[in-house]
């Protein structure tokens, strides 16, 4: 399925990026970081020394996972993010904070605490609001290129707008699911 990474983009070589992950533009990814497989990073994620995230996180736009609490003390307390997390644009998730499996985090969140699996949560700081609400899944879709390159879902034969046979289509991995 291969890696996308969109650039410019500035990724340590020692870090560890998983099948299928899309990185966007103007990333920042430090030393010894893991990515699984599967996950979408959007442009501006900052994603500091040795962070850990399994597959198919969702990170949106300008989000900063972040590893020294008191800079600069040089004490790494690298951000843990378990499988399925879906984290909003604009967060701020704070040094050694562990997301748990399928949890949410809201847009614009500081999160300070760890937050367990299947949690939403958002604010400042960031506080329980629920059971999650999205599971990151990437779908295969399929783009008539006669169309402005609309999204239609695989196995579709014809373009629903200009009805030519989907023959030229390029295939691709994406969506937040309902769960
Ligand atoms: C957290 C989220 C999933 C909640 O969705 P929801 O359950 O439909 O929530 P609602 O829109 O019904 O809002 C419920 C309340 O929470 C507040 N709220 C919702 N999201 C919030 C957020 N991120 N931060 C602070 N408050 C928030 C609303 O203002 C509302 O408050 P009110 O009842 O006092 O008016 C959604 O708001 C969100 O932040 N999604 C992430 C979007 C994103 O970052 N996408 C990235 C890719 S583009
Ligand atoms: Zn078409």
């Amino acid at each position: 399925m291969g890696l996308k990474i969109y650039q410019p983009s500035n990724i340590h070589p020692s870090a560890k990026i998983g099948d299928g992950t899309k990185i966007g533009a103007f990333v920042d990814i430090g030393r010894d970081v893991i990515l699984g497989k599967n996950c979408n990073i959007q442009a501006h994620v900052t994603i500091s020394n040795e962070c850990k995230l399994g597959d198919n996180v969702f990170i949106g736009p300008n989000t900063s996972l972040l590893n020294d609490k008191y800079p600069v003390s040089n004490v790494c307390s690298p951000v843990i993010v378990e499988d399925n997390a879906v984290i909003g644009g604009g967060c701020i998730i704070l040094p050694n904070v562990r997301i748990g499996e399928s949890a949410n985090i809201g847009a614009g969140s500081v999160v300070v605490h760890d937050v367990s699996s299947n949690c939403l949560v958002y604010g400042n700081p960031a506080a329980w609001r629920g059971e999650s609400i999205t599971i990151y899944k990437p779908q295969t879709f399929m783009y008539c290129s006669n169309c402005d390159y609309i999204k239609v879902p695989k196995g579709t034969l014809n373009c629903p707008i200009c009805e030519r046979k989907l023959t030229k289509t390029v295939e691709k991995d994406e969506g937040v699911l309902p769960k």
